[in-house]
């Protein structure tokens, strides 16, 4: 099995967790295109979706999925989305779709974070992907100083944009062995918009894609 029939069969899996009748919170990426299409074939059973990303949103119009404004629901029971890393604890780094403003808003609505990925993604401690972090642009050179004080070696990743309009500083060489200490210290820098560290707001369900299939994890 390819990474990418890994990561469709985590997505497919995903389904399972899908309500009738609900509104359902998509995340952004590769995994999550998966999803999107495996959710378009039991489109008529469910209201429509909560999107991360306008990359998402659009995917799920085109698929004929309606797309919520966060701000009209009221209750969301599951966020389906993927990750960069994810260890044991369900702690994770996300944003390499620089979508994780919005990834960490809806997953703090929903009641349940499913989070799904291919086998490559599990890590016993965060940190070897570089942590994105969503910067107000005045503010990339004093947020940048302050990581380097922090242990990182921040990367302007040029050319992008987020849906927010603000930039994404990647983050090297962190040494992230209390993630939630880490996550609170970096959003405390101010021009910082959020971290890529879902910490405090971990995933409650992991479906890893793995060569013998798609594997159901809870926390330990
Ligand atoms: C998007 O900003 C990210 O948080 C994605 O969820 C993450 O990068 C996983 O992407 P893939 O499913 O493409 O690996």
């Amino acid at each position: 099995m390819t990474q990418d029939e890994m990561k469709k069969a985590a997505a497919i899996k995903a389904l399972d967790y899908v309500k009738d009748d609900s509104i359902v919170g998509v995340g952004t990426g590769s995994t999550v295109n998966h999803f999107i299409e495996a959710l378009a074939t039991i489109k008529d059973k469910i209201q429509g979706a909560v999107s991360s990303s306008e990359q998402s949103s659009e995917r799920l119009k085109a698929h004929g999925i309606e797309v919520f404004d966060l701000n009209s629901v009221d209750v969301l029971d599951v966020y389906i989305d993927g990750a960069d890393e994810i260890t044991k604890h369900m702690h994770m780094i996300k944003g390499g779709g620089a979508a994780l403003t919005r990834e960490k808003i809806v997953a703090a609505v929903a009641k349940e974070f499913i989070c799904i990925a291919d086998n490559s993604k599990q890590v016993p401690v965060l940190g070897n992907f570089p942590l994105p972090v969503e910067v107000i642009p005045m503010a990339r050179s004093y947020v940048a100083r302050e990581l380097v004080k922090l242990g990182g070696d921040p990367v302007y990743r040029q050319g992008v944009v987020t849906d927010n309009g603000n930039v994404i500083l990647d983050v090297y060489n962190l040494d992230i062995i209390d993630p939630l200490t880490m996550e609170n210290n970096i959003n405390a820098i101010v021009g910082v918009v959020t971290n890529g560290l879902f910490a405090h707001r971990g995933a409650d369900t992991l479906i890893i894609g793995s060569p013998e299939g798609a594997k159901v994890i809870l926390p330990l």
